[in-house]
């Protein structure tokens, strides 16, 4: 399957999904054939260059409307063969009209088990709201932020000294086995959408 990885940022979700798929592995399912950044700074486009995946930048500040960023996005995602999209820390919202090109082939890493802590700083909320249990969820994405049928979820416990700092490391580490897992699924033709929830045919779920 061949993927396209949208960040916007340091990327050790890319780098996780690098490790787990290639370029160099043989007999991998998911070929990360484009990773692109909405911002030139991004560490995670070093990671690409180093595994001579191609990255591009994709600028929002050089469009004035949404829409056409997204046009510009979908361009670079068509011209690379992608047939999944994958957000891996990419913190821009997409248009309707974007998500509806990709129904079903869009999948997002959220920093919670949703449906808890849609939106940023969850780890803060999670300890703030005492939670015993916080994690991370991989979904099919939908208009609405943070919102869209579940394929996995990994959850960590949460311990009485934990500060935001601990505790998002230990969800980060959860995400960097996930992620992998998840794509491999949807690769494997393991995980179909029916009406909003996500159906996995593989006897370990
Ligand atoms: C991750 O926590 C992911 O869940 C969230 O943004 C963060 C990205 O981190 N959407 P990285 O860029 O993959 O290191």
């Amino acid at each position: 399957l061949k993927v396209a990885v949208l960040i916007s940022g340091r990327g050790s979700n890319l780098q996780s999904l690098i490790d787990h798929f290639g370029p160099v592995i043989t007999g991998s399912p998911i070929e990360i054939v484009l990773v692109l950044s909405n911002r030139p700074d991004a560490f995670g486009l070093e990671r690409a260059r180093r595994a001579g995946i191609p990255a591009v930048v994709v600028d929002h500040k050089g469009f004035a409307e949404r829409a056409q960023f997204d046009a510009a996005m979908d361009a670079r995602i068509r011209e690379s063969g992608a047939e999944l999209v994958v957000l891996a820390g990419f913190l821009r919202l997409l248009t309707d009209g974007f998500i509806a090109l990709w129904q079903d082939r869009l999948v997002n890493i959220h920093p919670a088990l949703l449906p808890a802590f849609k939106g940023l700083n969850t780890h803060a909320r999670a300890l703030q709201a005492g939670v015993r249990f916080h994690g991370c969820t991989v979904h099919f994405v939908r208009p609405e932020m943070d919102t869209g049928p579940i394929i996995a979820q990994a959850a960590v416990p949460v311990r009485a000294d934990d500060t935001e700092e601990t505790l998002g490391r230990r969800v980060l580490a959860a995400e960097h086995r996930l992620f992998p897992l998840s794509l491999r699924l949807i690769a494997e033709g393991k995980v179909r959408v029916e009406g909003e929830r996500a159906i996995i045919d593989d006897a370990a779920f």
